[in-house]
């Protein structure tokens, strides 16, 4: 799948995908340090531990890793534990902090062997560092310019062997030649309800929250598929257990707490709501142009495209076609009320009928 349409930042939204500050204040806490404690993504956590395993046998430095996916599915994570069951240190940078092809320079030639080197939103380095990078990836090796204009010289250097992980929630724009670099390339996948049910067991216990089975579910299936979002209901729904009730998480403290925040059952939150209302409402479940459809909600046309539409697209409630924004069948069931008959016009009646932002 590609995130090249991926919600480009959403940090003031319970369930917006990017981190928050409170997010990366305790997101460290709740970290799994090793591979057998990482939940889901099955696949990609079989072929990494068949790739680490090997050189560990093999008493080898690890291939390079390319990880990719949304936001908040675990790459920085795994990232980690690629370091953690090497155990190798590992050193953290990411592609907007690398300006300049001097300062990846300086990092690589202070690597040391078999060191892990993170290097975050790897799409957007500069392209003379990405030039510097294949070659330290390939050969081990980069050139250092001396000087400038016709007396610059470039002195090769010898770079201990270390491990690249790269990470990027748009591998669609990563340059082929960097992406060939690369031993192994993981492709993360939103998460299953029942994986994101475990994720929130998991970080309950180490919150030290009381949560049921039915509580835990609850908040999973809000989560859109997203650990990161998981855990942020979880520390919601931990405030309102505690003010409201005894401090135990249910499945009624869960929805209740979420309904104050205005996620609903499937995780959406109060402007995909506006935006499916108004599609349906008032566009009688369209098509409408995107321009319409925004001006109807009051957001800005890119808040619509780029915040609410992608989750909606992807859960099948909405779909982008050539003549508008059209609703699906689902789209209806999820609001309670009923399509009009085929071929009709605006929608009338249907039951609940409400505000455009009731509901
Ligand atoms: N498989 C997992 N099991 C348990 N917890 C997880 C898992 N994946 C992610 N998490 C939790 O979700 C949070 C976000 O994960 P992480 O920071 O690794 O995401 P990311 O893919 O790096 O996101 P971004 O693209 O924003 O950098 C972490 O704090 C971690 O606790
Ligand atoms: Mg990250």
């Amino acid at each position: 799948m590609n995130w090249d349409d991926a919600p480009a930042d959403t940090p003031d939204r319970l369930v917006g995908s990017a981190a928050d500050r409170e997010d990366q204040a305790v997101e460290a806490a709740l970290r799994p340090k090793e591979l057998d404690e990482f939940i889901g993504q099955e696949r990609v956590r079989q072929q990494l531990d068949l790739v680490l395993k090997a050189a560990r046998q093999r008493g080898a430095t690890a291939d390079h890793v390319l990880l990719s996916g949304a936001p908040g599915l675990g790459k920085t994570t795994l990232s980690m534990i690629i370091a953690a069951e090497m155990s190798a240190p590992i050193r953290i940078t990411s592609g907007p902090a690398i300006q300049h092809a001097g300062d990846l320079a300086a990092i690589l030639s202070s690597l040391t062997e078999g060191e892990v080197l993170f290097l975050d939103e790897i799409h957007r380095m500069s392209r003379p560092a990405e030039e510097m990078l294949y070659m330290a990836m390939e050969d081990f090796r980069v050139d250092v310019i001396v000087g400038k204009g016709p007396g610059a010289t470039a002195i090769p250097l010898e770079l201990p062997p270390f491990t690249l992980v790269g990470a990027t929630t748009r591998a669609g724009l990563l340059p082929p030649p960097l992406r060939d670099r690369f031993g192994f390339t993981g492709h993360m996948e939103f998460y299953a309800p029942a994986e994101l049910e475990r994720v929130v067991h998991r970080s309950a216990g180490l919150l030290d929250v009381a949560i049921d089975t039915d509580g835990a579910a609850e908040i999973a299936g809000r989560s859109r598929g997203t650990p990161r979002i998981a855990n942020r209901l979880l520390r919601r729904v931990r405030d309102y257990a505690q003010v409201r009730a005894d401090g135990a998480v249910t499945r009624e403290t869960a929805a209740r707490a979420l309904e104050v925040y205005e996620v609903d059952a499937r995780g959406l939150d109060r402007l995909d709501r506006a935006v499916l209302h108004a599609l349906l409402k008032l566009f009688g479940g369209g098509p409408v142009g995107l321009s319409t459809l925004a001006v109807a909600v009051g957001e800005e046309r890119e808040t619509v495209e780029e915040v609410a539409e992608p989750f909606l697209v992807r859960e099948g409630l909405l779909a982008r076609t050539p003549r508008g924004r059209v609703a699906t069948p689902a789209a209806w069931s999820h609001l309670g009320l009923v399509p009009p008959p085929q071929g009709g016009g605006t929608s009338q009646g249907g039951p609940g009928q409400t505000g455009l932002f009731g509901a």
